[in-house]
């Protein structure tokens, strides 16, 4: 990706290439790859699986648009475009829960990412072969429950993250991850035709995709919205922060809707290679954060070469992974940056900070703290669930009501036509869904889950 400084000495992405890679880049992460499948494990399969999809197309896209849209045409971070352009309201205080929702799901997301770093090392040296599925079991559990290993790894992790972002030079692993994505892809049809081809594929196929209408509650219609929110990077500012450095020749319908196919393309990927796999191992679906960990590594082992495939797919799956905390990061430095007025340097050493200290603490959730509780979860499912179920979708209400009522239609129409030099017929569709579809299906999502409806 190439960008340019722009006459308000902004960086703007210089191509198209660069503007679609790098959403996708954020886009596509442990979200897909790790997240989805747990999720969708607990919540019942299919009937979380119905949700999510249609979540993503009636409410996701619209906010990414509404994202986009806001980033363009302020070229500022989250605080800063809201307050360009409402300077008398009170919307740009919903750039504080984005702060906050970067800063929570960066602790989060490290101690996974530290996980596979760990994985494709333990790939490497030849460490995971395992005769049975329950050793597998044991052998992640015992390392997930150790104090200083995987806080290790924590930090390694987001000392790497520092080391990219303080420096800008965000150029070279982009360009390598334009590479990276599309061969994550393909390891990922690879992997795919190996899992259907397992004893039980059809009973693990079935349990993603046959909605079991019994299943559905609540917690599985929030559990949708939340994932739907997460994988797409948004509702915190995220995607605003990079439709901020998008040239006016940026699409951002075509890049909203492709940036939505391609993840949830990657999510369902994941699923068609975890699902049938742990039927036919004779585990559960429901086994939580720690699913996949468990599963892939035991598929590998059965390929031939599986040492090798092991610790290449870890790595492309930690480098995803930074591709997204860089986004992350992106989002609360340009907020330092710009509104705080800090040097880009201190900015990512304070980010760094608060991420490292509740990073370990989300790390140790798994281990020492695994007893210490708030509101019946850990620290790390704290974060996950506050910031994943609650602040995101409060953000895309926020961001949807805004650029569905407050702007006036004719401002939507300039940037979805990139003023006016190529179409875009489904504006009414996007007007419609942005003022009544998106906040409404999140306030029933809400009301339906505190049990109201
Ligand atoms: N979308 C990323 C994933 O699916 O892994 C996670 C993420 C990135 C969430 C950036 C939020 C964000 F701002």
């Amino acid at each position: 990706m190439t960008k340019t400084e722009n006459q308000t000495n902004r960086a703007v992405f210089t191509t198209r290439l660069g503007a679609i890679a790098t959403t996708v880049g954020s886009a596509v992460g442990l979200g897909n790859i790790w997240r989805f499948p747990y999720e969708a494990g607990t919540h019942g399969g299919g009937a979380f699986m119905l949700f999510y999809v249609v979540f993503i197309f009636l409410i996701g896209v619209p906010v990414l648009c509404s994202e986009f849209i806001l980033g363009r045409s302020t070229r500022s971070n989250v605080f800063g475009a809201l307050r360009k352009l409402a300077p008398a309201g009170k919307w740009h205080l919903v750039g504080y829960l984005g702060i906050l929702s970067s800063l929570m799901i960066l602790s989060f997301y490290s101690v996974i990412a530290g996980w596979t770093m760990e994985y494709c090392f333990q790939s490497a040296a030849g460490a995971l072969d395992f005769a049975s599925e329950s050793e597998y079991h044991a052998h992640f559990d015992s390392f997930s429950s150790g104090n200083w290993r995987p806080v290790m790894w924590t930090v390694i992790f987001l000392l790497c993250n520092l080391l990219i972002v303080v420096r800008g030079v965000t150029k070279g692993i982009e360009k390598a991850s334009n590479i990276l994505t599309p061969l994550l892809f393909l390891m990922l049809l690879v992997f795919c035709v190996n899992s259907l081809m397992m004893p039980k594929a059809a009973e693990g196929l079935q349990f993603l995709f046959k909605p079991d209408f019994s299943k559905i509650d609540s917690g599985v219609i929030l559990g949708a919205l939340g994932q739907a929110f997460f994988t797409l990077s948004l509702g915190l500012g995220c995607m605003l922060t990079y439709g901020s450095y998008f040239n006016d020749r940026t699409r951002i319908g075509r890049s909203a809707m492709m940036t939505a196919t391609l993840d949830t393309a990657v999510a369902i990927l994941a699923g068609i290679i975890i699902f049938p796999a742990v039927f036919s191992f004779g585990m559960s679906p429901e086994a939580g954060p720690t699913l996949v960990f468990e599963v892939l590594p035991a598929i590998f082992h059965q390929l031939p070469g599986g040492v090798l495939w092991s610790a290449f797919f870890f790595f492309l799956l930690f480098l995803a992974s930074l591709t997204s905390t860089i986004s992350m990061s992106e989002t609360n430095i340009s907020f330092f940056v710009e509104e705080c007025q800090m040097s880009r340097r201190k900015a990512t050493f304070v980010s760094t900070s608060i991420v490292m200290f509740f990073g370990i603490l989300c790390t140790l959730s798994f281990g020492c703290m695994s007893d210490v509780t708030i509101m019946g979860k850990t620290v790390f499912g704290l974060f996950d669930y506050a910031t994943s179920n609650i602040f995101l979708p409060v953000g895309g209400f926020v961001f949807s009501i805004f650029v569905g009522w407050f702007l006036e239609r004719r401002y939507l129409k300039t940037q979805m036509t990139n003023f006016g030099t190529v179409r875009f017929k489904p504006l009414p569709l996007l007007v419609f869904c942005l003022r009544y579809v998106c906040p409404v299906a999140i306030l029933l999502v809400f009301l339906n889950s505190i049990g109201v409806i």
